[in-house]
C-alpha cells in the first residue's frame, strides 16, 4: 500500500524527515522471484480475472524475470494444453492490450499439473515441478498457492501441501496461502476454516481475497478521508445524520446455481464487501497502512456493531422474481437453472446497523445489496444532518434534500457532493446540486483491476487490503443472528426483476423517516 516503509531490496531517498519512509517511485516495486500455483484452474474466477490479472500485471512489466504460472485441475492436460487456456483466457479478459513477446516470455514459465485434491502422488508431483522451477527458472523457493477451489477443499489442501513439504520454507524463502470466500457460511464453519489454515500456515502467510478492498475506489476513501482536511471534521454523529452503503447488480446469478443457492446476498456479498466498506467509512485513523494498524482500527469498528433489537422490522432480505430488465424479460431465481422450485435463499439483503462508538453513537448504517435491481452501482452515501436553522422561507428551500458526499464505487467511479444553491433570478430559491469528481476526467491511466492489485501484493507480500481472521468472524458474529432471523420468516419476499427490491426493504428504512437513495 501506498506509504508503507520500504522493503528490503528497494531503492530508498534520503528524507530529510528520518521518521517518514521514502520510496522511489520511479522504479517499480516488482516482487522477487516467485511463481503462482492456481487450484481451480477451470473455475469461473480463474478464467475471467487470475489468468487475466498475471497477464497485465507482466504487460505492466511488474513480474519479476523469475516468475512461473502453475495450474493444478482434474483435467487431463500437458503444459501446453494449459498455456493454450490461459492463452485465450488473456485474449478474452485481459486489460491491457496483448502482446506476443510478454506472451511468450509469459508462457515459457506455464507448468501444469493434473490431479485431485485428495491425490498425495498430485501434490508430490507438484512438489517436483515448483522444485524444477526453482531450478529452471530461478524462482527461490518462493511459492504462493491461490486456491480459487470451493472452501469445503481447503482442509484437504492444505493438508496435502503440508504433507508434501510445500507450505516449508527453508532460509529466505516464502510460502503464502490465498483464500477466496466465502470464508464459512456462518460464525462456527468460518472458525473451522480458520483452524485449519492456521495448523499449516503462519498467519502473516495467509492471504484472503476480498476483490473489493483492491478496487481504486475503495482505497480512494482512505485518501478521502485521511488525506484531506475537510471531511474528517464533519465526519461522525454531530453532523452526519446516517450513511447508506449500496451494492446493486443487474445481473442474475447466471450460471452460478451451485455456488449461490443456500448461500445468498447476505453471505455472498454482505459478509465480506460491505462490511469491509463499512469498517473503512468508519474507522479512526490507523496509526500508519501497515496491515497491523489498518486491521486494529477495522476490527474496532465491526467488535462495535449493534444489532437492532427487531431484527424482522430493521432487516429486509427478497428474492427476484420475473420482470423487464433493460428492456429485456428476464425469468425470476427459481427459474434459473439448477435452481430447486422451493429454494428460500436470499438475492436482496439490507440491515440497518449502528456503531457503538462515540463518534458514530445514534448513526444508523444501512447497508443493501442485491441481484436483478434497476442498475449496476455500488456507492457509499454520508448523509448530513439539515443545517440548525435556514434563514428562508419555507418555500425558498422547499427542493432543499440532504447535503450529500457520495463515493461512487462502480461504475462511474468518482465523487460527487451534493449541496443546495440559489436557482437564477430574482427570488431567493434554494435547491439541491452536484459537485462531481469523475476518475475519468482527473487521470489519464484507467484503473488497474482489482485481481492485478491484490495478486501483486500476495506476490510482494503486502498485507494490509487482505481482511484477518479475526474480521471475518467479527463480521459472521454480526450476520448470524440476522440469517437466523430470515430463516425463521421462511420464505423471503419476491421482488420484480429491474426494480429496487422488495417492498419490506422500502418500509424497513421508511419506519426511520428515511428512503434509500436511487442512484
Ligand atoms: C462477488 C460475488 O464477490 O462479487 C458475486 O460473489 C458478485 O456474486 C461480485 O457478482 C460483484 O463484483 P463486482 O466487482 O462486479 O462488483
Amino acid at each position: 500500500m501506498r506509504g508503507l516503509p520500504p522493503r528490503p531490496g528497494d531503492r530508498v531517498l534520503t528524507d530529510p524527515n528520518p521518521l517518514r519512509d521514502v520510496r522511489d517511485r520511479r522504479l517499480p516495486d516488482i516482487p522477487g522471484p516467485c511463481s503462482l500455483v492456481i487450484f481451480g484452474v477451470t473455475g469461473d474466477l480463474a478464467t475471467k480475472k487470475l489468468m487475466p490479472a498475471v497477464y497485465d500485471l507482466a504487460n505492466r512489466g511488474l513480474l519479476p524475470p523469475g516468475f512461473a504460472l502453475v495450474g493444478f485441475a482434474r483435467r487431463d492436460w500437458a503444459d501446453q494444453d494449459f498455456a493454450q487456456i490461459v492463452h485465450d483466457a488473456v485474449k478474452l479478459h485481459a486489460r491491457t492490450e496483448f502482446r506476443e513477446e510478454v506472451w511468450q516470455t509469459l508462457s515459457e514459465g506455464i507448468r501444469f499439473v493434473a490431479g485431485d485434491f485428495g491425490d498425495a502422488s498430485a501434490f508430490d508431483r507438484l512438489a517436483q515441478v515448483v522444485t524444477d522451477l526453482d531450478r529452471v527458472r530461478g524462482t527461490r523457493g518462493n511459492h504462493a498457492f491461490y486456491l480459487s477451489i470451493p472452501p469445503r477443499f481447503f482442509g484437504d489442501v492444505v493438508q496435502q501441501l503440508k504433507r508434501s513439504g510445500l507450505s516449508a520454507t527453508d532460509s529466505g524463502s516464502w510460502r503464502r496461502v490465498v483464500v477466496e470466500k466465502p470464508f464459512g457460511h456462518d460464525l462456527a464453519s468460518a472458525r473451522v476454516l480458520n483452524r485449519q489454515l492456521d495448523e499449516v500456515f503462519e498467519p502473516s502467510s495467509i492471504f484472503r481475497i476480498d476483490h473489493y478492498l483492491g478496487k481504486e475506489t475503495v482505497q480512494n476513501l482512505l485518501a478521502l478521508r485521511f488525506a484531506n482536511t475537510m471531511f474528517e471534521p464533519i465526519w461522525n454523529a454531530n453532523y452526519v445524520d446516517h450513511v447508506q452503503i449500496t451494492m446493486a447488480e443487474d445481473i442474475g446469478i447466471g450460471s452460478r446455481a451451485g455456488y449461490y443457492d443456500g448461500i445468498g446476498a447476505a453471505r455472498d456479498v454482505m459478509q465480506n464487501h460491505l462490511m469491509q466498506l463499512l469498517a473503512l467509512c468508519a474507522m479512526e485513523e490507523p496509526l500508519s497502512f501497515q496491515s497491523r494498524d489498518v486491521r486494529i482500527e477495522k476490527e474496532k469498528v465491526l467488535a462495535g456493531i449493534c444489532l437492532p433489537k427487531d431484527l424482522h422490522r430493521h432487516t429486509a432480505n427478497g428474492q427476484y422474481a420475473a420482470g423487464w430488465q433493460g428492456g429485456e424479460y428476464v425469468g425470476g431465481y427459481l427459474d434459473e437453472e439448477g435452481i430447486p422450485p422451493d429454494s428460500t435463499t436470499d438475492t436482496f439483503a439490507a440491515v440497518r446497523l449502528e456503531i457503538d462508538t462515540r463518534r458514530w453513537a445514534g448513526v444508523p448504517f444501512y447497508l443493501r445489496t442485491g441481484k436483478r435491481l434497476a442498475r449496476r452501482v455500488t456507492e457509499l452515501a454520508v448523509m448530513f444532518k439539515r443545517a440548525p436553522h435556514l434563514p428562508f422561507a419555507a418555500t425558498d428551500t422547499a427542493e432543499l434534500g440532504q447535503n450529500a458526499l457520495v463515493v461512487r464505487i462502480q461504475p462511474d467511479e468518482g465523487v460527487t457532493m451534493r449541496f443546495g444553491s440559489k436557482i437564477p433570478g430574482t427570488e431567493m430559491e434554494v435547491r439541491d446540486v452536484n459537485m462531481d469528481f469523475a476518475y475519468g476526467d482527473a487521470f489519464t491511466e484507467s484503473s488497474p483491476e482489482a485481481y492485478e492489485r491484490l495478486l501483486l501484493d500476495v506476490l510482494r507480500g503486502d498485507p494490509p487490503l487482505f481482511p484477518r481472521h479475526e474480521e471475518v468472524e467479527l463480521a459472521w458474529m454480526v450476520l448470524d443472528p440476522v440469517l437466523a432471523a430470515w430463516a425463521e420468516d421462511g420464505r423471503p419476499e419476491q421482488y420484480s426483476a429491474g426494480g429496487w427490491g422488495p417492498s419490506c426493504a422500502a418500509e424497513m428504512i421508511a419506519r426511520d423517516g428515511r428512503v434509500w437513495r436511487r442512484p
